[in-house]
């Protein structure tokens, strides 16, 4: 099991490997601060979708090591993400008699990821919490940095705070059971990693894509992008398991640099200032998280070329990795609503809207003096196909 340290106000590890959820009770005996005799509760918050698949396991390993365990099943999606949900998981967490010295465990996407850690973080004033990421996307970015919330009517992640958990524990096994969606979604994250951060790592995700289109006559699926990334490497590694530990790399390097999203820190929402739009405008039904991601940076890629910031080389080929990504159709009705959108964004500067933005592949930069009309136009440009 590969181990990364998080350096943050309160660091943290997170552990990596396959088949590794049987280790969440060492690693809570290992973590947790000696207190003779007593062993915490453990109180375990996922979706419906999720404890069919691995709740169980987890509640029968830690009752074999003696922990005294609780659970509560929240409906899967974004509407998980609301001030009800949290509501419902609080007052389960204070039926079971959760205490400071116990212990919740988000276990499921990054949907519960952020509503277990903004519950942590305001339960009896903060609690200990854990991180079991099942979904691409969050083993690679919503797990890790501390950033928790949930939506209100308004905009996306508009409550939330900044909370460490006690560790994070990635069981690569666990991504076997995702569908099509949710592979596109985590390689949306692990590209905009690339974008901003690593030639290396985009060029890799470039080639998995690429051979997945010459399998099946140019049309790339999510099960056949997954089929080349779980491809058998040196050292019984996979290509899958590779790219995690490069992308979480990048996000422990800027999250050390700025935890708490001063400056640097939002080079992470490459794409995600337009996709966050896109998200509300469709009231998070039409598009998951991580396809408005590639839709944002379609837009941002636009935006960044029209700037002349971007040379055309590099621009055409990022629109070629994002075009040959299968995601929805966006109606031009709905084109038309993100302008709008963009001035609810909660990251907005002096009252101005930032813009993460390429001056390379491996290199982002961030503005916030953008004329309106490059903006416009590029919004059309980057949701045309
Ligand atoms: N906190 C952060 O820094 C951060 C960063 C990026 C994204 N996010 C947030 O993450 C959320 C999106 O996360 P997500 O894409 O993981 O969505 P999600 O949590 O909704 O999970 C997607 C779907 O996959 C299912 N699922 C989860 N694990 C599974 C598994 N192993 N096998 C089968 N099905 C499984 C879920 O039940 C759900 O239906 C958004 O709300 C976004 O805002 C947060």
């Amino acid at each position: 099991m590969e181990s990364i340290e998080i350096s943050a106000r309160k660091p943290y590890r997170i552990y990596i490997g396959d088949k590794t959820l049987e280790n969440l009770p060492g690693l809570l005996e290992d973590t947790l601060p000696d207190r003779t005799g007593h062993r915490p509760g453990v109180f375990v918050v996922t979706d419906r979708n999720v404890a069919h698949l691995y709740l169980e396991k987890v509640i029968e390993g830690l009752g074999k090591k003696g922990f005294k365990t609780g659970h509560t099943v929240l409906p899967p999606g974004e509407d998980t993400k609301s001030f009800r949900a949290l509501r419902r998981l609080l007052t389960y967490m204070a039926r079971a008699g959760l205490g400071r010295d116990d212990v919740l465990v988000g276990l499921g996407g990054g949907v519960i990821g952020d509503l277990a850690g903004f519950a942590a973080s305001v339960y009896m004033r903060g609690c200990t919490h854990i991180m079991i990421p099942t979904t691409l996307l969050a083993q690679v970015d919503s797990s890790i940095g501390g950033k928790t919330g949930i939506n209100i009517k308004e905009g996306k992640n508009l409550v939330g705070s900044f909370k460490s958990p006690l560790f994070v524990l990635i069981d690569t096994e666990t991504l076997n059971t995702l569908d099509g969606r949710q592979w596109v979604c985590g390689l949306a994250e692990i590209i905009k990693c690339g974008l901003i951060r690593s030639r290396e790592l985009f060029e890799i995700v470039e080639q998995v894509t690429r051979d997945a289109a010459d399998d099946s006559d140019g049309t790339v699926t999510g099960l056949s992008l997954k089929t080349h990334l779980c491809q058998p490497r040196q050292k019984s590694r996979t290509l899958l398991g590779e790219i995690i530990g490069k992308a979480v790399k990048i996000k422990r390097e800027i999250v050390a640099e700025d935890e708490l999203e001063q400056d640097l820190r939002r080079l992470l929402n490459f794409g995600h200032t337009f996709g966050h739009a896109l998200e509300n405008l469709l009231r998070y039904r039409t598009l998951l998280h991580g396809e408005a991601v590639i839709l944002g940076m379609r837009i941002a890629v636009e935006l960044s070329k029209s700037l002349d910031l971007l040379s055309g080389n590099e621009s055409d080929r990022i629109k070629r990795l994002l075009n040959a990504l299968p995601v929805p159709r966006v109606k031009k009705a709905v084109t038309r609503g993100v302008y709008g959108r963009l001035t609810r964004d909660k990251k907005r500067r002096e009252g101005k809207t930032v813009y993460v933005l390429l001056k390379r592949i491996g290199e982002g930069v961030i503005l916030s003096d953008v004329d309106r009309r490059s903006v416009h136009e590029s919004i059309d440009a980057g949701l045309q196909r």
